[in-house]
């Protein structure tokens, strides 16, 4: 059941598709009081889950969490907000089991235990907001309702779960020329290759520089012949440069974000001066999504959203004020707090909160000051492209994601989780995040893989592919000036081609569960908490995830070990791949074990009466075959398994003719079918 609550006179956010009339009777649960928070008591165990691009863990109690799109590069375990923004929590305790959507585009802040550790307060920056209540007895049931609620996420192309190759500094054609060869000439799968700032014309959004990639068009068919889809970057940040056309046209027709004088806001990126083009104005995000059809024009069919919290390096005034103030400090003989101001003067110059309330948009006339609404910047951002989309080709899947997102941008795109870093930590973190993640509707999701800040070495890189691995969005990018980090720039290549061939052999199923999670308004990754209500361990474990109703995942995260301590709620068959041909599996007795995974294998676990499909593998997405496959299952009596596919590119995935559904029965004492062959015959294919 879910219900809705009204508080004052909220913004609209289109976070919610469904129309609910607000309820009468007072908000149960919280108690209201006078300072405008909202108070829940929790008991000793309540868990707590949600809030999906947050640091800690997947149970979120302990800490203060603010939900306020910030571009921070240290993604640590101090920090309180990340680039998106998704207020949905569950409470699970004994007393009570329930969800609650805070829908609220301002800075919000959820104390969970932090300040007083049974009780949790969120906080909203003035009394306007909406509160959605839903109640089952039953958490999954929870998160369906939920995701009924803000409607079906977004389904990416077949193609964009391939291997990604990405990195800030391929400068020109040249450069991703040779990603791709070295890709190919080690048969190293590759299905895409991301071009980040580099290809722009100093930083103008939609150009691509003439002499770093002349006749982009036919560069464009090049890489489509290799198999290969080029996936440009686009900045929220429009430069301002006369003669540039798309800045012409968003001042003449006063599609920027505007100051309280009327005048077109100004702010400092990559390209130095830039305006913020007005998402939250409809004729404005009009505009701006249909320039990417400059770049659809090309052959280009997928695109990644960033900046769009939005960043600011700083904007001109704060810049020219801060300077002046910094001459004070020269020639002296700074004291400590002379020091720590003086840095905290630079520090302060970039995402200010006095810039974030210094403009304005202009939403169906009505003028919003940014603060108010800073959550739905770049959410709006990613709407724009996707609705510009529609409008353009709309039978195409084209592939879209952003770095800044609130709830209901879930329907136009996904969301990679931003800078990260080459930190063992954050492999971990990956981990966490996507069950919160997959709750608020984000099922195209994945990390930066090998991690973006910082030098990776070649174990980091093989643990968090061995994660990646699972993950939708599966992309190894890293930051300018950090350690090459393309697989091949390693020894162990034949251990990265087997690992990055089993993501291959997987992703029949990774496709068939991600499309059917997006129908059915599911999970694809659990907690074990989900599957396992009744299990006290299952509640407390931090570093494992349930993949759909087959698999379990445990990856390792940790520098020189050789294996690591797993949990089985129940019996598992556990399979531990080296490559598509050479694994063994063992069935384990429910409890905990110790298990060996060195650095050139690949651990996954099967639920009892399970059965996933597999390919062969292959190079790139058009080389996995939907139609022969191999059965891996764990059958001790009956198992069934609905195997979705489609041609991958329509957008029909509704249609049941995509749907097969397997079954394999255990005869006389067989208690465990390993692999068997099947061959499928599905209508579209
Ligand atoms: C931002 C993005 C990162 C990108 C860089 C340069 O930091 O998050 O992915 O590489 O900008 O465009």
């Amino acid at each position: 059941m879910i219900r809705k609550f009204t508080f004052g006179n909220p913004l609209s956010t289109d976070a919610v598709i469904a129309t609910i009339p607000s309820s009468m009777d007072a908000l149960p649960y919280f108690t209201s009081p006078e300072t405008g928070s909202f108070l829940y008591k929790m008991e000793e165990d309540t868990l707590i889950y949600g809030l999906g691009e947050a640091v800690r863990g997947i149970n979120k109690r302990g800490w203060i969490y603010e939900s306020y799109a910030s571009d921070d590069c240290n993604h640590a375990e101090n920090k309180r907000s990340l680039y998106g923004v998704h207020n949905f929590l569950i409470i699970d305790g004994k007393k009570d089991l329930f969800g609650v959507f805070f829908d609220y585009p301002a800075r919000l802040t959820f104390d969970i235990g932090y300040t007083s550790s049974n009780r949790l307060v969120i906080t909203p920056q003035d009394n306007n907001l909406d509160i959605y209540l839903i109640e089952s007895d039953d958490i999954n049931d929870i998160v369906t309702q939920f995701r009924q609620l803000i409607g079906q996420s977004y389904i990416a192309p077949k193609w964009a779960l391939g291997y990604g190759q990405s990195r800030w500094g391929y400068k020109n054609a040249e450069d991703i020329r040779t990603v791709v060869r070295r890709h190919r000439e080690e048969h190293l799968p590759l299905d895409s290759v991301y071009m980040d700032i580099d290809y722009m014309d100093n930083y103008k959004d939609f150009t691509v520089n003439e002499n770093r990639f002349p006749d982009f068009p036919s560069f464009v068919e090049e890489m489509k012949r290799e198999k290969i889809h080029l996936v440009p970057i686009i900045d929220a940040g429009v430069k301002i440069e006369e003669g540039y056309s798309v800045y012409e046209e968003g001042v003449h027709n006063n599609y920027f974000c505007k100051k309280e004088d009327g005048t077109d806001f100004t702010a400092a990126v990559w390209p130095g001066h830039v305006c913020f083009p007005d998402f939250l104005n409809p004729a404005a995000r009009r505009w701006f999504g249909l320039q990417y059809n400059t770049l659809l024009k090309q052959g280009i069919d997928g695109f990644w959203n960033d900046m769009n919290e939005p960043a600011i390096f700083y904007t001109p005034e704060r810049l020219t004020n801060t300077l002046k103030e910094l001459g004070d400090y020269c020639g002296r003989n700074l004291g400590v707090d002379d020091f720590f101001e003086l840095k905290g003067k630079m520090e302060g110059l970039s995402n200010a909160d006095e810039d974030y309330r210094s403009f304005y948009h202009n939403a169906d006339g009505k003028l919003l000051r940014h603060d108010k609404v800073h959550n739905l910047y770049g959410y709006n951002m990613t709407r724009s492209a996707s609705e510009a989309f529609e409008e353009l080709l709309p039978e195409k899947r084209i592939l879209i994601f952003s770095r800044s997102s609130y709830v209901g941008m879930h329907r136009y795109g996904g969301i990679w989780t931003g800078d990260n870093m080459s930190i063992w930590g954050h492999v971990l973190l990956n981990l966490k995040m996507l069950p919160s993640l997959n709750m608020c509707g984000f099922l195209y999701t994945g990390a930066d893989l090998g991690g973006f800040g910082e030098n990776t070495t070649e174990d980091l890189l093989l643990r968090f592919l061995a994660l990646g691995i699972f993950t939708p969005l599966m992309r190894n990018h890293s930051a300018l000036g950090t350690r090459e980090q393309e697989v091949y720039q390693f020894e162990k290549s034949d251990v990265f081609r087997n690992l990055l061939m089993i993501r291959y052999g997987l992703l029949p199923y990774l496709y068939s569960e991600y499309v059917k999670a997006s129908l059915k308004n599911k999970m694809l990754f659990r907690p074990l908490r989900f599957v396992y209500p009744k299990d006290s361990r299952a509640a407390q474990i931090e570093d494992q995830l349930m993949l759909s109703d087959e698999l379990m995942i445990a990856p390792v995260y940790e520098q020189n070990v050789s294996g690591r301590y797993v949990y089985l709620p129940e019996n598992m068959r556990m399979i531990r791949m080296r490559s598509l041909k050479d694994y063994d599996t063992e069935l384990l007795p429910a409890g905990d074990h110790y298990v060996t995974i060195p650095l050139d294998t690949v651990v996954f676990f099967l639920r009892p009466n399970c059965i996933i499909p597999l390919s062969d593998g292959g190079e790139n997405i058009t080389e996995i075959s939907g139609i022969s496959l191999k059965l891996l299952g764990y059958v001790t009596d009956t198992a069934s398994y609905d195997y979705y596919d489609d041609n991958g590119y329509e957008k029909d995935y509704g249609d049941p003719a995509h749907y097969n559904t397997i079954r394999v029965t255990a005869s006389g004492n067989t208690k465990v079918t390993g692999e068997r062959r099947l061959e499928l015959s599905i209508a579209s294919i």
